[in-house]
């Protein structure tokens, strides 16, 4: 298991909770642990993917009666994580050490969160979540993406690259400048005043200048509010941590320009990767692999207020994942 209290005892996101109703099991690896994530009627259950058994994975398993059993010896796994049934030995109550390791799990925005340790927050914000006027949609997932959380979250919360590295979408070259803006921590997180850059071709709304208010609100989850003439969006970046240099990125978009979420799903999921897969071709670029939080380290310029409160903020935190 990585070793960081922060992301320990934080939410992270690892699987779309749709995904629970075409497969009865998940397996996903989560800060350096294999993890299996099963529903019991309408409660999902995350536990360590491993049977105390002989060590065999759970996940190759199946599900009956709401336990997990073990592919392995068909060792029955409550929703509690005990062990209820030994096939070769069905007379004997099974001990009491014969259990699975349970996590906390939470659904919330389509997404299932798990917690390896104790929550120290609630599950991050999204304002724009069921909000009057707004339909929302989980793009995703992205996966194996060879580069730290903390360098895909500043990238995410950087207006200062659209021109560049998403040309005549969310930026133009010849109009590179941003709006005055200021950045600044609280006890939320990390937020932006709104920033004004022209877009040729923004999601939803027309060509223009629009604006993007920022927010970190976890280390590994940012979100930001766009508006856009005739629009807006609220997004919502949240990184699967897997291992050391795996991660898996998931978007939750909310917005007033669409009203149907399956629809929305479906037109916006290949725009995001067209943008998505711009950023990671960069992102995972990027050397040092972790972010530096010396802010001595690399050169920062106004345009990067939003970065440097990110970087201040982990290193007050005491982030140690993914930063250097
Ligand atoms: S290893 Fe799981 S039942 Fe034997
Ligand atoms: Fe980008």
């Amino acid at each position: 298991m990585l070793d960081d209290p922060i992301l320990m005892n934080d939410w992270h996101p690892v699987t779309e909770a749709a995904q629970l109703a075409y497969t009865p099991i998940v397996a996903v690896r989560l800060l350096g642990e294999d993890l299996v994530i099963w529903r019991a009627g309408e409660t999902y259950i995350a536990a360590q993917d491993l049977c105390i058994h002989r060590g065999a994975k759970v996940s190759l398993g199946r599900v009956a009666d709401d336990c997990l059993v073990c592919p392995y010896h068909g060792w029955s796994y409550a929703a509690d994580g005990r062990c209820v049934r030994i096939p070769a030995h069905p007379e004997q109550t099974p001990p009491a050490k014969a259990r699975l390791q349970i996590y906390p799990i939470r659904e919330r925005y389509g997404l299932l969160w798990v917690c390896l340790g104790t929550p120290k927050n609630d599950l991050p914000p999204f304002p724009e979540w069921n909000q009057p006027g707004f339909v929302s949609a989980v793009c995703g997932p992205f996966a194996h993406i060879r580069a730290h959380g903390p360098r895909l979250i500043e990238n995410y919360l950087d207006a200062a690259h659209f021109p560049f590295v998403h040309e005549g979408v969310l930026g133009d070259p010849k109009q590179p400048t941003l709006g005055e803006f200021e950045a600044r921590i609280t006890d939320a997180g990390v937020e932006s005043d709104p920033i004004a850059v022209y877009q040729p071709d923004p999601y939803g709304g027309a060509a223009g200048r629009v604006t993007y208010t920022y927010h970190a609100y976890r280390p590994l989850t940012a979100h930001f509010t766009k508006h856009m003439p005739g629009a807006t969006n609220g997004m919502m970046l949240t990184v699967t941590p897997h291992d050391l240099l795996d991660s898996t990125a998931w978007f939750v978009v909310a917005t007033t320009a669409r009203n149907d979420s399956a629809a929305l799903k479906e037109e916006y999921t290949p725009r995001i990767a067209e943008i998505f897969e711009q950023d990671r071709a960069v992102v995972e670029s990027q050397r040092p692999e972790l972010l530096p939080l010396d802010l001595q380290a690399e050169l920062h310029l106004r345009s990067d207020r939003v970065a440097i409160a990110y970087r201040t903020w982990l290193r007050r935190l005491g982030l140690r994942f993914g930063t250097a």
